[in-house]
């Protein structure tokens, strides 16, 4: 079991298998990303199993594959397969633009894929062209109509911003009520690769939406989960994600490996140790995995007043497309 100094068990392990995306999400990327990781300085899938036996054979209970995009790899059902052969209970999880969900979701099924998260923060086709940079709303939809159908458990995540798609909280609620999958509102977190303008929308404020056409309670949320977790009405629940909110750090129970093989003990600091070179020695991984945890802060000092200036020059400049989110 892996227990960190604030006795957080960490069981969940984020991996970034990409930084790449064929997005360009204003809160995410700049249109033009800066350079990529030369190719041969990223991990290969094998490289990248070997990290992840040793870290389940530590205590790591759930898997969330992330990128950048992580389907731009179109092989990634092999690295699913990997993974789930080693152990078939692992929760293994893909979040997801969605774009690229039509091809490989038969795919990723077989591998073993259990849950996918696809983002979609926009129901209007300008607003989604405008967002992400890529007019292809339809497709999405299509992704995630596929992927229910598929039997893969299907949460969507969408980013709410001030006169961008705050409009659309109530449409996205519906949405995904209809499908009856449980939608999850985030809160947008400031960084240095974001377009400079974007304002997030307090949960507070999107809650006091939702309040419009339904009442709604605070249900107990899974221990470790990072969104608050709302019950409408009818049952219906939904969720928010605020990384400003102090719970967000009492209940993190994650670590995160990048494309690169840096394993981060926490998205905020610029902290991390890289893997690629102790990789022939079983030892050397379980000691980085639990120097890691032994360096994770009780928490991030993200907050709604002091946003981009960097508190104690503290704050990472890993772009969220590197960490995975
Ligand atoms: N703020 C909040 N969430 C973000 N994501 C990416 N960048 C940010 C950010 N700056 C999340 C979005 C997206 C997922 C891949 O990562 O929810 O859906
Ligand atoms: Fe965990 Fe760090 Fe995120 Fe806090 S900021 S929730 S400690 S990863």
């Amino acid at each position: 079991m892996l227990i960190d100094k604030y006795n957080r068990e960490i069981d969940y392990l984020r991996i970034s298998v990409t930084q790449r995306c064929n997005f360009r999400c204003q809160y995410c990327m700049p249109e033009k990303p800066f350079e990529w990781t030369p190719k041969e300085d990223l991990l290969t899938y094998e490289e990248m199993f070997k990290f992840i036996k040793i870290s389940i054979d530590n205590g790591i209970k759930k898997i969330r594959i992330t990128g950048g995009e992580p389907l731009v790899r179109d092989d990634l059902y092999k690295l699913i397969e990997m993974i789930s052969s080693y152990k078939h209970d692992i929760d293994l999880a893909l979040t997801t633009n969605g774009y690229l969900l039509k091809q490989q979701i038969p795919k990723l099924k077989k591998a073993g894929l259990k849950r996918v998260n696809i983002s979609i923060d926009s129901l209007e086709k300008e607003t989604f062209g405008y967002l992400t940079k890529k007019d292809v709303l339809s497709k999405v939809l299509e992704g995630i109509d596929l992927a229910i159908n598929s039997g893969i458990k299907v949460k969507l995540n969408s980013v709410i911003l001030k006169n961008i798609n705050e409009n659309e909280i109530i449409n996205l609620y519906n949405f995904a009520k209809n499908k009856n999958i449980q939608i999850r509102y985030i809160e947008y977190m400031e960084n240095e690769n974001a377009y400079s303008n974007l304002k997030t929308l307090s949960s507070k404020e999107i809650l006091k939406t939702i309040k419009n056409i339904t009442n709604i309670k605070e249900v107990d949320s899974k221990v470790n989960s990072a969104a608050k977790i709302y019950e409408d009405e009818d049952g219906y629940c939904f969720g928010i994600i605020e990384p400003y909110d102090d719970s967000f750090c009492k209940t993190c129970n994650r670590i995160r490996l990048s494309a690169n093989g840096d394993l981060i003990p926490c998205l905020y600091y610029e902290d991390s140790s890289n893997i690629k070179n102790s990789l022939e020695d079983d030892k050397k991984i379980v000691n980085i995995i639990k120097e890691v945890i032994a360096k994770r802060p009780e928490k991030n000092k993200w907050s709604y007043s002091n946003k981009l200036e960097k508190v104690e020059k503290e704050i990472s400049s890993r772009a969220f497309y590197f960490t995975g989110g």
